[in-house]
């Protein structure tokens, strides 16, 4: 933890690991209640070298991003490779947060959690997500914009328009 300049209260820097194929509101409000509660987020776009499936790129994935914590200061987006614990422990944070929907969620990411913590001690905080955003994931918001459904009011602007971009050249392409 370190002071920061606007106040003598310390603050925490986080990192927010995620796929973020792509970023929609419910991210975004864990990215907020963070800088709220830490101080400082790292909004890391975990990808897999090997695996690399995903809709849209990492470096796109890290541009969304990056335009939907614009407002925010003390946010910053990175990719990496790897594990969760490797880039917490190269952005030197104090903890890694994790945000939960649903009990489903909290199964899956208490065993990540304890994981985690047992192979590198960093330790995880979860933060509940806003109730009328619990249950709004990256897959359905992928399903439905590639059937033309409304995601506009589940993601940021800037995702909104990559989406719309996205399926209006597949179309074009007859796929
Ligand atoms: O948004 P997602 O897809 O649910 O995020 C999952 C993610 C990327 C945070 C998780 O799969 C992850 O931590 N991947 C990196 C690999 C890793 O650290 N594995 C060990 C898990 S205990």
């Amino acid at each position: 933890m370190s002071a920061s300049n606007d106040s003598e209260r310390p603050t925490c820097r986080v990192l927010y690991p995620g796929s973020f194929d792509p970023l929609h509101l419910g991210h975004l409000d864990v990215i907020e209640q963070a800088c709220e509660l830490f101080g400082e987020v790292i909004v890391a776009v975990l990808y897999n070298f090997a695996k690399d499936s995903g809709m849209f790129s990492v470096d796109r994935r890290v541009e969304l991003a990056e335009a939907a914590t614009a407002h925010l200061p003390h946010v910053s987006v990175e990719k990496h490779a790897g594990l969760t614990t490797q880039a917490a422990r190269a952005a030197e944070v104090d903890f890694i947060v994790k945000g939960l929907r649903t009990p489903g969620d909290f199964e899956i990411e208490q065993q990540m959690a304890q994981m985690n913590h047992s192979t590198s001690g960093v330790r995880t905080v979860f933060v509940p997500s806003r109730p009328d955003l619990s249950f709004v994931s990256s897959r359905f918001v992928r399903e439905i914009a590639k059937y033309g459904g409304d995601i506009a009011h589940l993601v940021p602007l800037a995702v909104a328009h990559a989406l719309a971009a996205e399926f209006d050249q597949h179309s074009h392409d007859g796929n």
